[in-house]
């Protein structure tokens, strides 16, 4: 079955052809980056413009490189939520009058459930049942993937998503956008114990996280150094940093693994790219005896071929939507269409 997967959640537009959930014969991104850096963030109406500007091009180009006219496309996907509410209106709206013209199944994807899938892409042999980490810029979670559509939540960040942390902390500091990568390169060389940043634990809730605390404790540290007219170590305030946010992470996904009896774990979303998080990750997955899946870069970040992987299982399972389909800003990763 080929799936026309197309992406559009926040700032980067994505379209991808993916045959039966595994095979990515295409898949191109614009990423809106540079512009929103201009003002330290995303800014949606600049997303949705740009979508809509780059969706038509793009998807000309998936069908060039897969090597297939649109009559050879099975099904539309698309991801409905969560994510900005314009940017995936454009992104529904393109996918619905393809659906239409074509006369071929609409698949609503949810965001994060795509994240997850893009593990069947990067380990073609990877079937359910696992547990899945997703540190992206908009969430952080930790899900229990019982089967490719049966997924619970078992933790998750109660305020900032560990991106949005790095982002903000990136930007106090004087730093590019998005500022997970220029903190990662900051912190070589740094002393990671100079600092100590809060690790706040939720009572009752051992699976949840919280990173604006410690987004604010960075901040904090920044402005008081500055009036007290001393010079910042930067680079041990970013190491500090990403030891703190993967002290957060590491130890609750292993203790998650093994309540849940998983021994297949996987870390996706942008903030896997983190050579400190994943360093933790694969040493702690080494002493526990667990399988680690961490997808390469291009598929951690977003992307449409994860969109169109996830596709197949939902439409394996019946999910299929009508031409009344709407876009939604939030929605709970168990939630059905
Ligand atoms: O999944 P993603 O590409 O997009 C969405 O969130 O939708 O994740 C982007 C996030 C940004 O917050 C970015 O700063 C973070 O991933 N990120 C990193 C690194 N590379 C990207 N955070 C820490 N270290 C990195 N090397």
């Amino acid at each position: 079955m080929i799936i026309f997967a197309i992406e559009t959640s926040c700032d980067e537009t994505a379209v991808a052809v993916v045959r039966d959930g595994r095979e990515v014969l295409s898949s191109e991104l614009f990423s809106q980056a540079d512009m929103h850096a201009l003002y330290g963030g995303v800014v949606p109406e600049i997303a949705s413009r740009n979508h809509a500007a780059h969706i038509g091009r793009l998807s000309a180009l998936a069908l060039k490189n897969a090597g297939i006219t649109k009559l050879e496309i099975d099904a539309v996907a698309v991801t409905c939520a969560p994510g900005l509410i314009g940017a995936l209106l454009v992104g529904v709206n393109y996918a619905k009058g393809m659906a239409m013209a074509l006369n071929i199944p609409l698949i609503p994807v949810h965001h994060l459930r795509g994240h997850i899938a893009a593990n069947y892409i990067a380990y073609p042999d990877l079937e359910p049942p696992f547990l899945s980490l997703v540190i992206s810029g908009g969430n952080s979670l930790i899900a229990d993937v019982r089967g490719y559509t049966d997924i619970s939540i078992v933790g998750r960040s109660r305020d900032d998503a560990a991106g949005e942390c790095f982002d903000k902390t990136a930007r106090v500091l004087g730093l590019g956008y998005p500022g997970g990568p220029y903190l990662e390169k900051l912190a070589s060389g740094g002393d990671d114990a100079l600092f100590s940043l809060p690790h706040p634990v939720i009572e009752g809730f051992p699976y949840d996280m919280s990173f604006s605390g410690l987004k604010t404790a960075a901040q904090n540290i920044v402005h008081n150094t500055k009036q007290k007219g001393e010079q910042l170590d930067a680079a041990s305030l970013a190491a500090s940093f990403a030891r703190t946010v993967s002290g957060i992470l590491v130890p609750r996904v292993m203790a998650a693994a093994s309540e849940f009896g998983r021994n297949k774990i996987s870390v996706t979303g942008g903030v896997a790219a983190n050579s400190r998080i994943r360093r933790d990750f694969i040493a702690a997955a080494e002493k526990d005896g667990h399988t680690l899946l961490i997808p390469p870069i291009n598929l951690c970040g977003d992307n449409a071929a994860m969109i169109g992987s996830q596709a197949y299982y939902e439409y394996l399972s019946g999910v299929s939507a009508g031409l009344d389909l709407d876009a939604r800003a939030t929605m709970e990763v168990s939630e059905k269409f």
